[in-house]
């Protein structure tokens, strides 16, 4: 029987946490494959530093022993490991469906390498929406309206503001080319980040596909 996205989840996450060694000083991302990615890396009593992208890890890592440092403790990370909602085969991701992408590229840039995990279900053909958003609560109306009329459909979601106080919303319009669409996003005033990863911010991309482990 072919494991299930549980498993390839940890199985992903298990794997890349035989890459982190002694002494690094490591960012921990956010979401369902992380948290298989922490018990993974806790277990192999490593000296390292962390600092995690959102409160949800930063309290699962807290359990599990691992110091969590306050990002201006760490200007440069040795690795960031996070998950993904989707992985194109030129490497563009979309991250975000847990709201934390902000942090988390702020944390995958500050890293010498960032390693991305997955389960078979990840990989895509091509990118398409929905492309999470973070905008400023200061002239959220204005924002949408601006989005809407030069970019395409943006809804808000109904989850809480970030931990920054930002307003998560998702880009529904086309992503006819990703790279294009991240650059109007990060030119439009009001937003704070998107979801759209490039691929010169990933290192690797590590697939659980059944019990194989596909590198990318
Ligand atoms: C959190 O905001 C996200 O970027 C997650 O990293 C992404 O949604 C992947 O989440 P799962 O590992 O839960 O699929």
């Amino acid at each position: 029987m072919d494991p299930s996205p549980e498993t390839e989840k940890q199985l992903a996450a298990v794997a890349a946490a035989e890459l982190v060694e002694d002494g690094m000083e490591v960012g921990l991302g956010t979401g369902s494959t992380v948290v298989h990615l922490l018990p993974a890396i806790a277990e192999r009593g490593l000296e390292i530093r962390c600092v995690a992208t959102s409160v949800a890890t930063e309290n699962q890592a807290r359990d599990l022993g691992m110091p969590i440092e306050d990002f201006d403790e760490l200007k440069r990370l040795d690795i960031a490991i996070d998950g993904t909602d989707q992985v194109s085969p030129e490497r563009w991701l979309v991250k975000g469906g847990g709201a934390a992408h902000t942090r988390e590229k702020i944390v995958a840039a500050a890293a010498d390498r960032f390693i991305v995990i997955a389960d078979s279900s990840k990989p895509v053909d091509r990118i398409v929406a929905p492309i999470p958003l973070e905008l400023h609560a200061f002239g959220l109306e204005s924002t949408l309206e601006r989005l809407r009329s030069e970019l395409g459909e943006v809804e808000l979601r109904r989850v809480p503001r970030s931990p920054d106080n930002g307003v998560i919303a998702d880009y529904l319009g086309e992503v006819a080319d990703p790279a294009e669409l991240a650059v109007r996003l990060s030119a439009t005033p009001g937003v704070v980040d998107h979801g759209l990863f490039p691929p010169a911010m990933v290192a690797e991309v590590i697939i659980a596909r059944g019990a194989e482990i596909e590198r990318l």
